[in-house]
């Protein structure tokens, strides 16, 4: 048994270094693709479930953007919030009147991606971008800079890289986006990353309306999205130049990441049913991701029950390798790598139950 607890284990770590090495070789890639400066009309949707406490700045952030005005609508979508969201929403649109807002009241909350297609049969812009109300653009020329890249017409979608920020945001959120914004743009430059960010998820609207809207069975609406976007045979980038700070919840950090978790295992799980029809570079940027949110943590526990088998049987040896396993756990990128492990497993148990479509909101 011991043979086979190791192999698992190097076939665990194995996988993703090999990963992150090819991303390292793909980051030293062109893009291939033309900015240019033609600017397309822009609707950008703020879906809010009692966000009274964002939303103000959220359409202050959008505000302050370098992007022409008259080429931007906004929709704020909000799904019966109790605390007055709306409300705000409306006052502000009142105060700023070089704006133009609009505020989607829905009557019941049926979850962000029912919300976004209530939006979306409003919008009018060429290109439609999401941002949740608890994020900030990190720059006033970031939504310039990410619809720039739509003058290609190989572009279908763009998201952003993420800065955590608050006070949850310290520990191991940080380790764990500097590794995997390298990924997202490395994957882009292959062409298309399979995880988008609900800070800025930006998507062409005719191909938002060729998929029918969102799906409002399976909570990463943005990430499954692009990927069929990308299934399509256009570009879903994450640019170097884009980036958004996300608020890091203060309480509740696991049950926000296990959530988060679960969306994203029930977007691979769908999207790898179609994998054949990929463009050949995606096809293994989709096996790999998809390989690596639901196999791979499983063979971690494996390796780990194993060993703890044998060790319970008396082996010294299953006991050493245990204890190796356990050892590297005080330095910080290994204990972020296993505590993903440790939610992604969590996450694919908790789906059996729930998949949290219409989630509790984390104080921020
Ligand atoms: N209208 C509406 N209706 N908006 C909603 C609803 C709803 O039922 N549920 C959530 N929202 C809004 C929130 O108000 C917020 O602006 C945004 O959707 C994201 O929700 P958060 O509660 O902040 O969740 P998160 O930060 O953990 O969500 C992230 O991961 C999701 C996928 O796992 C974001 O990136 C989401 O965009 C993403 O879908
Ligand atoms: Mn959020």
């Amino acid at each position: 048994m011991i043979p086979a607890a190791v192999a698992l284990a190097l076939a665990h770590f194995g996988a993703p270094l090999a990963y992150r090495l090819a991303a390292g070789r793909w980051l030293a890639r062109p893009w291939g693709l033309e900015r240019g400066p033609r600017r397309p009309t822009v609707t950008v949707i703020v879906p809010t479930y009692n966000e009274a406490k964002f939303v103000e700045a959220k359409l202050d952030d959008i505000a302050k953007q370098s992007y022409p005005k008259e080429l931007m609508e906004v929709i704020v979508v909000d799904s019966a919030s109790s605390d007055g969201t709306a409300q705000i929403a409306r006052r502000w649109a009142a105060e700023h009147p070089q704006v133009k807002l609009l505020v989607v009241e829905e009557p019941e909350r049926r979850g962000k991606a029912h919300a976004l297609n209530a939006a979306l049969k409003a919008a009018r812009g060429e290109v439609v971008v999401i941002t949740d109300a608890d994020s900030t653009w990190a720059a006033e020329d970031t939504l310039e800079r990410a619809l720039s890249w739509f003058a290609d017409p190989r572009v279908g979608a763009v998201t952003c890289l993420k800065k955590p920020a608050g006070k949850g945001a310290a520990g191991v959120e940080e380790g764990y986006r500097r590794f995997y914004n390298a990924i997202r743009v490395a994957e882009s430059k292959v062409w298309a990353t399979p995880i988008f960010h609900g800070e800025l998820a930006a998507f062409r609207r005719d191909l938002l309306e060729a998929n029918g809207g969102f799906p409002t069975d399976l909570g990463a609406d943005d990430s499954h999205t692009a990927t069929l976007i990308a299934l399509k045979g256009y570009r879903a980038i994450a640019p170097d130049d884009v980036w958004c700070i996300e608020a890091v919840p203060r309480k509740g950090y696991h049950k926000w990441r296990v959530r988060r978790a679960q969306h994203l295992i029930q977007h691979f799980a769908r999207a790898i049913k179609r994998v054949r029809e990929a463009p050949g570079p995606f096809r293994k940027v989709l096996l790999a991701e998809a390989w690596l949110h639901l196999a791979n943590p499983w063979l971690l526990a494996a390796a780990a029950l194993l060993l703890a088998l044998e060790a319970a049987r008396g082996s010294p040896l299953a006991a050493a390798l245990l204890a190796l396993g356990f050892l590297p756990l005080a330095c910080k990128p290994y204990r972020t790598w296993v505590a993903m492990q440790l939610y992604l497993m969590a996450a694919a148990i908790r789906n059996l139950k729930t998949k949290e479509i219409a989630w509790e909101k984390e104080a921020k």
